[in-house]
């Protein structure tokens, strides 16, 4: 079985949550304001963790009390953290987010997350068979340093280009697969897309990244819609109720790492981590609404009786200990 390497961010998510959001020049009334572990590196990773699969996060983190607070709960989360450094003399990565209607804003400040440099990256040792994970909250060079070693161990190379920004055909080169959602696609392709969008236009945007290269295009509520080997592939949405959608993203590259590392055809894994992205929707923070293995795989064997996003949603309710509680001010 190979196993998944994450170089990323590290973030605490400091959350308000209001009635609705303020627009651009005016105040709002909040309700509460939560701390979670977050930042996609660490999301991704500690979804990873929870499939059972071994997962390797490669990052840094400031010497203040959030850094010290996140290093508790990745390590409790199974996440390896061999190679996760502190950094005196800069503050750990935190997000501003505020949470209206399950919707988010995020002002992400990255703080240790942007010395991430190619020596820490080089540290790990890939084979063949492992996956190697990247996100844009670290620095692009440190990405192609990365993924330029894991391609020469014969790993698999992911990249999940977020927040969006331009890339280098010289990175884009070096992935396998590209997942990103529809307002990255329009930004690294020139195209412009909506919501709205049918995946035939949306899979024509795709194929614009070039050949060879499997791309994942999460569509929120609608599913995924990938391009293999420059077919399409369409997985729908699940209907659920969703409370907070930070992370959802995350939640869904980190549990298709996990599947591909242990030998998943693209396919299963794409519906697994559908499922997976589903529950962690239902619940509220980035990092501690990963789900385990045991319950996306309640989801997929619905035949057992009482398995359902109910029976999951309450199971992981009176389960909440293995995470840090939100910390109010
Ligand atoms: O993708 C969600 C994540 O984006 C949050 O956890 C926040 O830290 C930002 O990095």
């Amino acid at each position: 079985m190979g196993r998944v390497f994450v170089a990323g961010s590290i973030n605490m998510d400091v959350v308000a949550t209001a009635e609705r959001h303020p627009k651009v020049g005016e105040t709002v009334a909040g309700e509460a304001v939560l701390y979670f572990p977050g930042g996609k590196g660490a999301n991704q990773a500690v979804a990873s963790a929870k499939q059972g699969v071994p997962t390797t996060l490669i990052g840094r983190l400031g010497t203040d009390a959030f850094g010290k607070e996140l290093r508790t709960f990745l390590a409790a989360q199974g996440v390896d953290l061999s190679f996760l450094k502190d950094t005196s003399g800069t503050h750990s990565g935190t997000a501003i987010i505020t949470l209206a209607n399950a919707d988010n804003t995020i002002v992400v400040v990255p703080g240790a997350n942007g010395l991430v440099d190619a020596d820490d990256v080089a540290a790990p040792v890939l084979a063949e068979g492992d996956v190697a994970v990247s996100q844009f909250e670290i620095p692009l060079p440190t990405i192609a340093a990365f993924f330029g070693r894991a391609r020469a161990a014969g790993a698999t190379t992911i990249l999940n280009p977020a927040p969006a920004k331009k890339i280098d055909k010289a990175l884009l080169d070096l992935v396998d697969v590209l997942i990103l959602n529809e307002t990255e696609l329009g930004l690294l392709t020139g195209a412009e897309l909506r919501d709205s969008d049918d995946p035939a236009s949306i899979a024509e945007a795709a194929r614009t990244l070039g050949r060879g290269k499997t791309v994942c295009v999460t569509l929120g509520r609608r599913g995924v819609l990938a391009l293999v080997e420059d077919q399409p592939l369409l997985v729908p949405g699940r209907e659920v109720r969703a409370v907070d959608t930070t992370g959802a993203g995350d939640c869904f590259v980190g549990a298709l790492a996990s599947q591909l590392a242990i030998g998943k055809q693209l396919g299963d894994a794409l519906a697994y981590a559908n499922i997976a992205a589903s529950i962690c929707v239902q619940r509220m923070g980035a990092a501690p609404s990963m789900p385990t293995a045991q319950e996306v795989a309640a989801i997929l064997s619905p035949s057992r009786p009482g398995r359902d996003d109910e029976a999951v949603r309450k199971a992981h309710s009176s389960n909440q200990s293995s995470h840090p509680p939100p910390a109010p001010v």
